[in-house]
């Protein structure tokens, strides 16, 4: 706090004109939630947001490190900066998040970029007018190794660009170590918010209109594991459903180890929690599921899915799938072919195995050619889209209620509590950000077209 204020007043004496700050999001929507309170705490600061990095004073890229070629591109991007600073040497170039917890990222970054000038890790964003300040006093380069810390700061100013659309931290890190996944190491060990933390944000957010609010954690079914007076993730849900007001309550992820059938039924008893859940399966394989360190299997997978359909007749399931794990043959992929046909995914983000240093995995031998994991991850790419087509028809002369999101020209798009986009005409043009009633009439692509009905 100290520093925020320090930091906008040498600010205001430095600059003839308002500077300006742009992050960049590479990652998931916790990283994205992250960029939203590093804009925040900056705007706090004396700075304005900008959507360009051209002609901003402070470049942030907010990074990932899930697959390789995430990495890859952030470094193509990264290298494109070059340019720019050297153009204009006061501008600042940082790069936080997940990918620069790692220590051979920072060291290359050190190395081969020297143009960048602040790295900062995924836990320090409160500290970030404190980092900048210093940058201004000292113009030297604060390249090195950022701290693991594990504290939660509360009330960091969050700058939201939308009025409809938020997200909401309820926990950080992960404790679950899938052996082919880097997030345990890089946003550290599992810890969740206090309750009343998260309702007076959230309370806030209805308040001020938000109409569509997702809960994030990287493990949700697992909220509140340390928290004195115990709490779960169903109490949380059902607590944050009293607030009244017109909105949809969604939540990611799910794990399937941990969400329970006391979850389903709250989200059975309560309207205003979305029917769409988003639960990542990884594989149909009971083999791989145990290389994959999930500890749940195919059978109790489909237990669960079963349990919410009886009792959520309009419930559907998205899912998270690895094709070409170490040591998956083509016959435990053609299991995951067939959990995939048999359960129907809404949505399915599909993603070839990617070899992460420090993880269980990465030790795992893999013989499997980069060619045969790419006919693999195809093969599974046509058989969901030939599903997502079937859902889509389903809908056709449904009354469907959505939120307006945007404005497209000589019309509107709106998307469902289950996230499908729906386009629609009308000459109103007061809607965005309000819910509308739809009569689907067909589809385009890979949305759905519909009449307004009640405006
Ligand atoms: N915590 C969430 C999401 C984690 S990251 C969860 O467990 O569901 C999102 C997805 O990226 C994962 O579900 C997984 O399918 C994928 N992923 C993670 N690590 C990966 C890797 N090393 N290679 C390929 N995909 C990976
Ligand atoms: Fe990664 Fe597994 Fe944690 Fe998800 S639950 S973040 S896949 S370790
Ligand atoms: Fe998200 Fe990527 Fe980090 S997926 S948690 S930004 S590694």
């Amino acid at each position: 706090m100290e520093y925020t204020e320090k930091l906008h007043s040498l600010v205001q004496k430095k600059f003839d004109h308002t500077p300006l700050v742009n992050v960049q999001t590479f990652g998931c929507v916790q990283n994205e939630n992250d960029s939203e309170k590093i804009r925040g705490i900056l705007a706090k600061s004396g700075y304005a947001v900008s959507d360009s990095f051209e002609n901003s004073d402070i470049v942030i890229f907010n990074t990932c490190a899930i697959r390789e070629n995430a990495e890859l591109k952030i470094f193509g991007n990264i290298g494109k900066l070059k340019a720019l600073k050297s153009d204009n040497p006061d501008m600042i170039v940082a790069v936080c998040g997940c990918m620069v917890m790692q220590p051979h990222i920072v060291a290359k970054i050190k190395k081969s970029y020297p143009f960048v000038d602040i790295v900062f890790g995924v836990n320090s964003i409160e500290e970030l007018p404190y980092i900048v300040y210093n940058w201004y006093v000292d113009n030297k380069r604060m390249v090195s190794d950022p701290v693991v810390k594990t504290d939660i700061v509360e009330d960091i100013p969050v700058y939201r660009q939308s009025k409809s659309k938020a997200t909401i931290s309820i926990m950080y890190g992960c404790d679950n170590f899938c052996s082919y996944c880097i997030v345990p190491y890089v946003r550290g060990r599992e810890r969740s918010r206090e309750p009343q933390n998260i309702l007076k944000e959230f309370t806030q957010l209805v308040k001020e209109g938000y109409k569509d609010i997702t809960l994030l954690g990287q493990n949700v079914d697992s909220y509140g594991k340390n928290l004195n007076p115990q709490i779960d993730f169903a109490d949380l849900l059902n607590m944050l459903c009293q607030v009244p007001g017109d909105y949809v309550l969604h939540f990611m992820s799910s794990h399937p180890k941990d969400i329970t059938r006391k979850v389903i039924d709250t989200i059975r008893d309560n309207p205003k929690i979305s029917r769409q859940i988003h639960l990542p399966v990884q594989s149909g394989s009971n083999r791989i599921l145990k290389l994959m360190n999930r500890r749940y299997t195919v059978e109790q997978y489909k237990d669960i899915i079963n349990y919410a359909k009886e009792q959520i007749p309009d419930v559907g399931f998205s899912s998270d799938i690895i094709v070409g794990f170490p040591g998956e043959t083509f016959e435990e992929y053609l299991e995951t072919e067939n959990l995939v046909k048999e359960i129907n995914f809404t949505q399915l983000f599909t993603f070839i195995y990617s070899k992460r240093n420090g993880t269980k995995a990465a030790e795992m031998e893999d013989n499997t050619s980069h060619k045969e994991k790419s006919d693999r991850l195809n093969r599974l790419i046509k058989i969901q889209q030939d599903i997502f087509f079937k859902y889509l028809e389903s809908f056709e002369g449904k009354t469907v209620r959505a939120l307006v999101e945007e404005t497209k020209p000589g019309g509107y798009s709106a998307r469902m509590a289950n996230t499908l986009v729906v386009h629609f005409k009308s000459d109103n043009e007061n809607l965005s950000d309000t819910f509308v009633d739809l009569k689907i009439t067909g589809k385009k692509g890979t949305v759905l077209t519909a009449e307004l009905l009640n405006k």
